[in-house]
């Protein structure tokens, strides 16, 4: 089975497509459902279960990520999600909605694997770490295409009492109403920060913004560290859901 359905759930939209795990290419048109407000389990459930029925496939795993900490098929954070997906068997909720076999990796994980595999960290030897700017700050890191889950780095306290999320997402520049330099500027104190920790051989920035590097990328400071923008930009994260879920069906882990 090469095409599995990837489900990217988000803080503002959950998206869906089926996927050919040989190519990480989309195989039908991408399909995006706002998240309901609250992003309760019960209601973020019903649109997953929407989703698989759009697409009309009847077998076959697919592949969900979620917005935080995702350990043996338990969600265990919710830093922009409700508080109920804390501790909860996710796995079992969306097998049950979906009927289906669900496997479920945190977003930037799914985004870091499909990256590495199909994006902009192919045959990038080394270290590569994956950052993605949205509602908060993911991380992924991979060590020569192994990845290392759960990393939660957008939860990183910087210097002056900032949390990194809060102060240098999206959402943040979005809120404070900063331009792009003004951004650029916070993420590069954050992205600094982070390189002194791990140094990594490269930095793939994701995210909704990644479509808009022109804007702000030459504004990014580093010391070392080479930074590129995603390849696979929005559909990094159902494309590595999809991947991981092939995967794990196949180990039968
Ligand atoms: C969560 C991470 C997630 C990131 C991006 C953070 O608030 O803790 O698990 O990857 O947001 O959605």
């Amino acid at each position: 089975m090469s095409v599995i359905l990837g489900i990217d759930i988000g803080g503002s939209g959950i998206k869906g497509a089926p996927v050919d795990t040989r190519t990480g290419q989309l195989v039908a048109e991408r399909h995006r459902i706002p998240t309901p407000a609250g992003a309760r389990p019960e209601d973020v459930q019903e649109v997953v279960a929407e989703l698989v029925r759009h697409f009309g496939q009847e077998k076959g795993p697919i592949g969900v990520t979620f917005p935080g900490i995702v350990l043996h098929g338990k969600t265990l954070s919710a830093a922009n999600v409700d508080d109920a997906w804390i501790g909860l068997d996710a796995d079992a909720l969306f097998t049950e909605a979906t009927g289906r076999d669900v496997f479920l990796v945190n977003d930037a994980d799914a985004a870091g694997v499909a990256e590495v595999r199909f994006g902009a960290g192919r045959d990038v030897p080394g270290l590569v770490m994956v950052l993605t700017f949205g509602t908060g700050i993911g991380s992924a890191l991979l060590h020569s295409g192994v990845l290392v889950p759960n990393t939660e780095l957008g939860h990183l306290w910087l210097k002056g009492d900032k949390h990194a999320e809060s102060w240098a997402s999206d959402r943040a520049r979005e809120r404070d109403d900063l331009n792009w330099k003004g951004w650029a500027k916070r993420a590069s104190t954050y992205l600094r920060h982070v390189e002194a920790l791990f140094s990594p051989d490269l930095f793939i920035i994701g995210g909704g913004l990644s479509k808009k590097a022109d804007k702000w990328q030459e504004h990014v400071k580093l010391a070392r560290t080479p930074l590129v923008p995603a390849a696979l930009q929005n559909e990094a994260g159902i494309v590595g859901a999809a991947l991981l879920a092939a995967e794990r069906s196949r180990s039968g882990r």
